[in-house]
Parts: C-alpha cells; structure tokens; sequence
C-alpha cells in the first residue's frame, strides 16, 4: 500500500467533481479553470473557441512584465503554429538520438557520483539545477561552460518564488540578444544559430521571433524539470521499495517516468483566451477572457485514472496529459523523459536515499493550495 499522499497534490477534486469547472480569480484575473480529463483535453484541441494566438497571456499568470516578445511556437494558433513549430523541431529530436541518450546517462552518473560521495546533498540548487542546465547546453548544442551562466538564474528564468521578476527577464533577454548576435557573426550548429538561419513563409525571422523562440526555449523546461527531478528523488526517499523495484525490473523505468510525471503534473495549468464570448460548464466567459486548462487536475481525473492519488510505477495505460495534448503538446517532453528516465535507471543502483529536510514550493492562489517542486531539500545518496 502506498502512504497517503500529500492533501495538497489534487486541491481540484472537489470542484472537479461537482461542476467539471472552478470559476476562480488567480494573481486578479478572473477565469474559469476546466477540470475534467475528457472536458481539459478536447479544449487543448478546440484552437479555434479557446486560442493560444495571444501574446504573454498563454501562461498563467501572464508574462507581460516579465518579457518583451511573444514567446514561438506556443503563443500561435495553426496554421502559423505548424510553421512555427517545424523550425525549431529538430532540435528538440535530439534526445532521441543514441549518443546523445548515452551523453546524457554519462552526465547523470557523474552527478549522482560525485553526489553520492558527499554526506549529503542540498538537490535543488546542488543538482536539479545544474543537471537541468548542462543537459539544455546538449539540447542547444552549445558549449557545457554556458551552463555554469544559466546556474546563476535560479529555478526560473524570469520568476522569483510565485510572481514575475521584470530585471530577471530583461537579464535573459540581454544574454539571448548576445548569443543571436554572436550566431549571426559566426554561425555554427547550435541553436541560435540555426534560429537566425530559419525561414518563416519564405523570409528570415525577425530579431522578435527568434527572441520568442529561444525565450519559451529557457522559460518552458526550467522549473519543470527542476520540479521533476527534485519530486522523483524526493519520491524514492519516502518509497524505498520502488528503488529495489527498479533494480529487479529494469523496464520499470518507462512507466514509473509516466506515473511521475503524471503524480508531479510540474505545470498546474496553462491559459487560453476566448475569441466570442463562450460558456464553459455554465461559466460565461465574456469575448477576449481567459480560461485555464487544468493538466493537474485533468491528471488526478478518477473517471481515467483509478486510484489516482496513489503512485503506481506500473500504471499502464497511462494517458496523462502532463505534457499537454494535441496542437501545442510539449516539445520538450523528449529530453524531460530522457532525464527522468536516467535518472531513475542511476539511482536504482543505490542502496538507500535517506531524506534529512526538506521546504515544499507551494502555489497558493485564494481558492486553492498545490504542492510544486520543492524550494529545498536534502538527501543522503547511500551506496
Ligand atoms: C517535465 C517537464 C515539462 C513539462 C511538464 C512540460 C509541460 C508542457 C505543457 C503542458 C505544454 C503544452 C502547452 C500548451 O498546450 O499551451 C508544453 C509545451 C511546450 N514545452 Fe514543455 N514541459 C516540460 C519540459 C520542457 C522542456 C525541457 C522544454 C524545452 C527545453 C519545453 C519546451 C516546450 C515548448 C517549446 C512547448 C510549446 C510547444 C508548441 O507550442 O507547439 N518543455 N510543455
């Protein structure tokens, strides 16, 4: 039997339940969040009641104070969205890749090497941080140096705890300006490079766009990840039986990855604004509002997912929309795999994780409270 699990983790249940949709204010915007697994996944592909071609306001809360440009592929509807999107693809197919997979396997031994050496291990700033950062210098195929900058940022690129931080996003901006510049100079095979090669409808992008692109390329698969590593350790610290499950069944890993992803739900929910006024489950949302898509609550949905506050590394099927769904489904749910993956095929070899602290990272908003990442936590490695 597993523990029960912590109250915070499906704070929707009971709206969920009741009304398929929660009609909610979050950092003083009123919107109505949809709930339900079947009501959150037709919504991701309905673009045209409920559009991402808006500008700063897909993400919630909105980003107008934390960056200049809109972010590329995400803040576009099809058909613009497929063009868009075909840009930057190939790199995000990188981690499927054979020796990229093996670069990034090697990456995380050492790091669970080193960690394992020490007495204990701070694994927000010490490793979720660092790992994210040198395995994105792999995604962008730019120098492993790069990611010792990126460190610096912090969880988020442009946030502090739960609110914008307007000097860390024009930070970012001011480094992606002088890494496009620099492509442009000398181009290689990186990323930026290959952003200010591309071509959209027969003509270069603009300097706009490619600031779109590399800004959602930073901002998207931070804290996420982050969030992910930090919650899988954390996890094998309280259930030191998956660890031997593991190890005994090594084909584990792919859905214990799943069951994860699905359990942490790193993003609680992304907007969507309605161009004519639309009823959601009875909530009028006047023409130009949001709505939120709940992927967290869609996630813990008990009419898809049988038990679903308890963590089955097994669970199969597993349809969880974590990476969201259709149209705009995550671009970097590959290398997130990936890491997850590794990570737990590397820690199975150990014998124990003991857990010595740990501060959670909570969202709170006035009609709820989620549990997300956490803002620190301690480990011992014991091999
Ligand atoms: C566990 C980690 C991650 C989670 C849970 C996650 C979640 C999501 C979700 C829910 C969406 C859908 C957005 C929507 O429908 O509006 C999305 C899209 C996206 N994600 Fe991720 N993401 C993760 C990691 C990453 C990483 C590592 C990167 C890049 C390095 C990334 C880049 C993107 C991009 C570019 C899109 C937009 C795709 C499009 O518009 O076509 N994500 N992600």
């Amino acid at each position: 039997m597993e523990k029960p699990s912590c109250p915070y983790h499906d704070p929707f249940k009971e709206a969920r339940q009741k009304d398929g949709v929660l009609e909610t204010e979050i950092a003083g915007e009123k919107l109505a969040v949809i709930l339900g697994f079947k009501d959150v996944r037709s919504a991701a592909r309905d673009y045209g009641t409920f559009s991402s071609d808006a500008p700063f306001r897909v993400p919630i809360p909105s980003e107008e104070n934390a960056r200049s440009v809109r972010q590329l592929p995400i803040e576009t509807d099809p058909p613009q969205h497929k063009e868009y999107r075909k840009i930057v693809e190939p790199y995000f197919r990188r981690p499927l890749q054979k020796d990229y997979i093996a670069s990034i396997e090697q990456l995380i031994a050492e790091l669970v090497e080193e960690a394992s050496k020490r007495d204990s291990i701070e694994v927000v700033s010490d490793f979720a941080l660092p790992l994210q950062s040198r395995a994105l210098t792999y995604l962008l195929n730019v120098p492993e140096s790069e990611a010792d900058i990126w460190v610096g940022w912090g969880v988020h690129v442009f946030r502090e705890g739960n609110d914008n931080d307007p000097e860390k996003g024009a930070a970012l901006e001011s480094y992606l300006h002088q890494q496009l510049d620099r492509a442009e100079e000398n181009p290689g095979d990186d990323f930026f490079s290959a952003l200010s090669k591309a071509e959209y409808q027969g003509r270069a992008l603009t300097r706009d766009e490619m600031l779109g692109f590399a800004n959602l390329t930073f901002a998207g698969g931070r804290d996420t990840v982050i969030h992910s590593i930090s919650s899988t350790i954390a996890y094998l610290s309280e259930h030191p039986e998956a660890l031997g499950s593991l190890r005994e069944d090594p084909k584990l890993v792919i859905t214990a990855t799943e069951e994860l992803m699905r359990y942490i739900s790193p993003i609680t929910q992304i907007g969507r604004v309605c161009p004519v006024t639309t009823d959601v489950h009875g909530v009028k949302v006047p023409a130009g509002s949001r709505i939120s898509l709940n992927w967290a609550s869609a996630n813990f949905d008990e009419t898809i997912f049988d038990s679903p506050e308890e963590v089955r590394l097994d669970r199969k099927p597993n349809p969880h929309i974590a990476f969201g769904n259709g149209t705009h489904n995550c671009l970097g749910a590959i290398q997130a795999r990936l890491i997850i993956r590794s990570l737990l095929k590397k820690l199975s070899e150990l014998k124990s994780i003991t857990k010595i602290s740990e501060e959670r990272s909570i969202e709170k908003e006035p009609d709820y409270e989620r549990v997300l990442g956490y803002k620190e936590l301690t480990v011992n490695l014991n091999r």
